[in-house]
């Protein structure tokens, strides 16, 4: 019997369909089909020829491709018995579950007493489609893999992009040609990691940043993930992403895979981010307080690292308010035995030689000058020397002989007593303080992959959020290690980097723009020289790549001159001022035509203004710059144009471009096909440029 299904939002159209009462596989996901579009019809054309040396049938690329229907590429699931025989289960539909915007397919294998569900839900607003593949089986079984429900993927695409990355240089895009075989992102870190963002995008021959076609994943889990993208012998093509191997220790009877987020837009790249943006910001996270603007932060860490003492700290917090912080976050070294990152992770007890009369006093001082108060804590690890380790050595995850990371080990999350101490040790420290927001720290990757930490981590954190409902998370991990849409359903803000060197956040902070908003993306204002790369960077430059996301700053504001002084504080001026409407703006990335420029434009959720930020990364090869040209405006309005920052033109800028003295009227036309034209300037600089719908 042909069955067939379809979802559809304004942009795109899924249809599922089988012929017989095997599992169902995607027919077409892509632009939005006519409703009149004959599903069946979809589904026979779907069919590809065969010629010699093939199988007589061919074997279908389905939701969870069965190694037993002799799929000649990698299977959608891979399992044994307890005896470690391998199964090869082969699924017979059982039902459909529709809805105008979900689909849940049910299918079972008698024979091994095995039950597989692919879950559809597309979200019209957003325009991202969430999937996910559940198992059940009556006995328990080993799974070595299960992939999210398997996706065909376009053939129009010569590339693939992914990320990869490392400390203080995450989200670097990799751009792969499709060819024979599987290009395979396997993170065995046990956390999402700075090397392996779980993204990909398949751009169409052509697609770039603001026009064509794009199809985008994102896996919403923070454990370590596989992803195999891979080109069949018969030139078929499939996306799956699934829990790296080796994550389930233990025998299952009942798994679901996290979530995996698409979505496919005509618009290119910046469609799918768009999508992504908006699902994160309106969908993901849950806000304490939706409409409380977001607090400029002050974050102690680069100021003084670990040597923290009361009075310092005060001076320090009393510039920061001066200069428009509005949240002040005591980061690493507060607490007992923390003079440097060799002790102390353990009880989350007070420093009293620091601190003699506790935290109070601090946060006193910090609310006095009308800020929150956040503090850093790193739970899941815990110092080799800790007493409790002596009282309760089973708590650790991995043997004697593991070797350390950041001198620390990881405590066994998945342990349940382990999350009822910590949960007493940070219950206790939040009742006991003025405490508004904790930064969640995780400096080292896991002594071996265990997905059922991240499943304990989830736990606490869900569990400290229902006890303190006001409580808002920032998810760390040395910087951006654990980013993605599983964490972000329970936290607020994400440290995407431990560079605050303004030059690599301008291109970090840009490619991560693909899947994050502003809304939950922090960018400190760092040193003078920044302590990670050596960099000097000039106050402009520094301070308005931080506004371009959830604006901080994270130095000793003692080494401001009065003139960074007043740059600094003009352009946190200006973020709280445009902050509110910039949160739920759409980042877009421009094309430049000039690889030494990255730019982007945030456009207002009415497409009523914008700002666009255009940072030099290097120095052009031309000497005057190339006109950049905007994206998403009204053809036929016009736009008054103001180039913010003019006074920052460096004197070897001689001419007279008109944004350099005045102001302009331009019609949306003009921009998107011209493009402004900017003064020269400097590398490592930025402009900044508003524009007005008159
Ligand atoms: C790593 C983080 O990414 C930094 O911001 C800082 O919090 C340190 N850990 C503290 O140890």
């Amino acid at each position: 019997m042909i069955r067939c299904w379809r979802l559809d939002d304004e942009r795109q159209t899924l249809v599922l369909g089988t012929a017989h009462e095997a599992l169902a596989q995607v027919v077409y996901w892509g632009a939005r089909l006519p409703d009149h579009e004959d599903l069946g019809t979809l589904l026979a054309a779907h069919e590809i020829d065969r010629t010699g040396g093939m199988l007589d049938a061919t074997p279908e690329l389905s939701l969870c491709p069965e190694a037993s229907r002799t799929f000649p590429g990698h299977p959608g699931m891979e399992l044994s018995r307890s005896d470690g025989q391998s199964l090869l289960p082969s699924f017979t539909f059982c039902r459909a579950e529709e809805a105008r915007f979900s689909l849940t397919l049910d299918y079972s294998d008698a024979v091994h007493g095995l039950r597989y569900r692919a879950h559809f839900s597309l979200d019209a607003q957003t325009h991202v489609l969430t999937s996910h593949a559940r198992l059940t089986s009556d006995e328990p079984v080993y799974l070595r893999w299960l992939a999210a429900p398997v996706m065909p993927c376009p053939q129009q695409a010569d590339e693939m992009v992914d990320f990869s990355g490392r400390w203080c240089g995450e989200f670097q895009m990799n751009r792969t040609a499709w060819t024979a075989g599987i290009r395979l992102r396997e993170n065995r870190t046990g956390r999402t990691g700075h090397e392996h963002f779980p993204g990909l995008l398949i751009p169409a021959r052509g697609a770039n940043a603001t026009s064509g076609e794009v199809w985008a994943f994102h896996f919403g889990w923070s454990g370590g993930h596989r992803m195999v993208a891979e080109a069949l012998p018969d030139g078929r093509r499939q996306v799956q992403f699934g829990l790296a191997p080796g994550l389930l220790l233990d025998q299952v009877t009942d798994f679901t895979t996290p979530r995996l987020y698409m979505t496919y837009s005509d618009e290119g790249v910046n469609g799918c981010a768009v999508a992504f943006q908006r699902h994160v910001r309106e969908r993901i996270v849950t806000w304490p307080s939706p409409d409380k603007p977001r607090p400029v932060h002050y974050n102690c860490w680069e100021a003084i690292y670990f040597e923290q003492s009361l009075d310092v700290l005060k001076d320090i917090a009393t510039l920061a308010a001066s200069l428009g912080a509005e949240r002040f976050v005591l980061d690493d070294g507060w607490f007992e035995g923390r003079d440097d990152d060799r002790g102390g992770l353990s009880l989350w007890e007070v420093d009293r030689r620091k601190y003699p009369q506790g935290l109070d006093p601090l946060i006193a001082h910090v609310r006095g000058e009308g800020m929150d108060f956040g503090i850093w804590i790193e739970p899941e690890m815990i110092s080799p020397d800790a007493p409790l380790l002596r009282a309760h050595p089973d708590w650790v995850l991995g043997g004697p002989d593991q070797i350390l990371g950041r001198h620390q080990l990881v405590l066994d999350l998945a342990n349940p007593k382990v999350q009822s101490h910590l949960f007493g040790c940070l219950s206790r420290l939040l009742t006991a303080h003025d405490i508004s927001y904790v930064k969640w720290d995780h400096n080292r990757v896991l002594p071996y992959p265990d997905g059922a930490q991240t499943l304990g981590t989830y736990a606490l954190m869900d569990r400290l959020r229902s006890s303190f409902p006001q409580l808002e998370l920032e998810s760390c991990a040395s910087g951006g290690g654990r980013v993605d849409f599983g964490i972000l359903e329970r936290t607020h803000r994400l440290w995407l980097s431990d560079t605050n060197d303004a030059l690599e956040r301008l291109r970090i902070q840009y490619a991560a723009s693909i899947f994050l908003p502003l809304a939950v993306t922090g960018s400190h204002v760092g040193p003078r020289q920044c302590p990670t790369s050596g960099r000097h960077l000039d106050m402009g430059f520094r301070a308005w790549v931080a506004a371009q996301r959830h604006m901080g700053i994270e130095m000793d504001p003692r080494e401001l001159t009065c003139a960074e002084f007043r740059r600094l504080k003009e352009v946190i001026d200006w973020w709280r001022a445009n902050r509110t409407w910039m949160f739920r703006a759409d980042l877009l990335r421009l094309e430049s035509n000039d690889p030494a420029i990255i730019a982007e434009q945030h456009l207002h959720e009415d497409g009523e203004k914008f700002v666009v930020f255009a940072g030099k990364a290097a120095t052009s090869d031309q000497i005057a710059p190339r006109p950049l040209r905007l994206t998403r405006l009204k053809a036929t309005k016009s736009y008054r144009v103001a180039l913010l920052n003019r006074n920052e033109a460096p004197a070897l800028s001689r001419g007279s471009p008109l944004l350099k003295s005045h102001s302009a009227v331009f019609s949306g036309a003009y921009l998107m096909n011209n493009g402004l034209t900017l003064p020269w300037s400097f590398p490592e600089s930025l402009w900044v440029v508003e524009g007005q719908l008159l």
